[in-house]
């Protein structure tokens, strides 16, 4: 049966990353385990960058934002000679299976190593919510709550100023934190990846929700790597009656001590990943489904078409 386990957070962080950490290592002290923390995700792991980790190293941490065990980007931890850098670090502390929390660059990363003979489990911590295996990741409620704290703020000063606010939200080519929070705001407008992006016809509809609807002011959520917003403000200043204000939430929607509902989905996902390695289960990432968690094998993960926001599309229709 494994004895020593590492575990570490790669690509951009998200709030519940710490939660997951502290499940992880709770639960398998508890099973009699050894845990290493690996620093900065998969470049710590090439730089030999670990500690032992004990109970108190994750005391008072689920509260926290971020990840107390950093995080990097890195590209070329592709390359299969890099990742044989890693497992001989691995190797000289006789750790033999690792949990990874990242989003699905992550778990390529890990597919790899188990392929290479150490046993690994992805958990889903991004706030993109843009993992076709789980219902939700971890971080996304969180951010999403940030996004529907700063709109709610938007839409005071645009309603005295019969302004059109632009909000660009994060999402990395997934449209969930985008419609999430339009529905949650009441948003005029929702412009995402997987419902395209027309200029004329925004434009066209803000004129009508003006003119037929009587709006006093306008918000408009748009998720990252469309257009650029203040260009899209200026036009919706010339062309409608409202004037256009461009906001970029940014990184401040990657911060803050996370919700209830990602603690909980961060503990039970880090107490799964524990089971699945006693077990001697490895390539597989953990979801929740229904409410229930469950793992798929990572390679089955990747192949999941993206989940359906059809039905939510319509629910605003039905609603502006
Ligand atoms: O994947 C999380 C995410 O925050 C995306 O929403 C965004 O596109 C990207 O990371 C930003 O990356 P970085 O922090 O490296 O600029």
């Amino acid at each position: 049966m494994v004895k020593k386990i590492g575990v570490l957070t790669s690509g951009g962080d998200s709030p519940g990353m710490n939660a997951a950490i502290r499940a992880i290592t709770r639960s398998a002290l508890y099973y009699g385990l050894e845990v290493y923390g690996i620093n900065n995700g998969y470049r710590g792991l090439i730089e030999d960058d670990m500690f032992l980790m004990e109970r108190s190293t994750v005391s008072d941490i689920m509260i926290k934002g971020g990840t107390i065990l950093g995080s990097a980007r890195l590209p070329e931890f592709k390359d299969v000679e890099v990742q044989k850098l890693g497992i001989a670090n691995l190797k000289k502390r006789e750790i033999e299976a690792l949990v990874v929390i990242g989003g699905d660059g992550t778990y390529k990363g890990a597919m790899a190593l188990t392929q290479l003979g150490v046993n690994c489990i992805g958990l889903p911590g991004t706030i993109d919510n843009d993992i076709a295996s789980t219902d939700y990741t971890i971080g996304f409620d969180t951010a999403l709550n940030t996004v529907i704290y700063c709109v709610d703020k938007l839409r005071d000063t645009s309603s005295s100023h019969h302004r059109c606010s632009v909000v660009e939200v994060m999402g990395n080519r997934c449209g969930d934190l985008a419609i999430y929070s339009g529905i949650s705001c009441g948003a005029e407008i929702i412009i995402t990846p997987e419902a395209g992006y027309d200029e004329p016809s925004v434009l066209e509809q803000l004129r009508y929700f003006e003119a037929v609807k009587k709006k006093r002011h306008a918000i408009v959520i748009i998720s990252e790597k469309i257009t650029d917003v203040e260009t899209l403000a200026a036009k919706i200043s010339k062309a409608t009656n409202f004037s256009g204000r461009a906001t970029v939430l940014g990184h401040i929607q990657r911060g803050g001590s996370p919700t209830a509902f990602d603690r909980v989905l961060a503990t039970r996902m880090g107490d799964k990943a524990v089971e699945l390695l006693l077990n001697g289960i490895g390539g597989h990432c953990v979801g929740m489904l229904n409410n229930e968690i469950i793992s798929f094998p990572i390679e089955e993960a990747l192949g999941l078409p993206k989940k359906s926001r059809r039905p939510l599309y319509a629910l605003h229709e039905r609603l502006v």
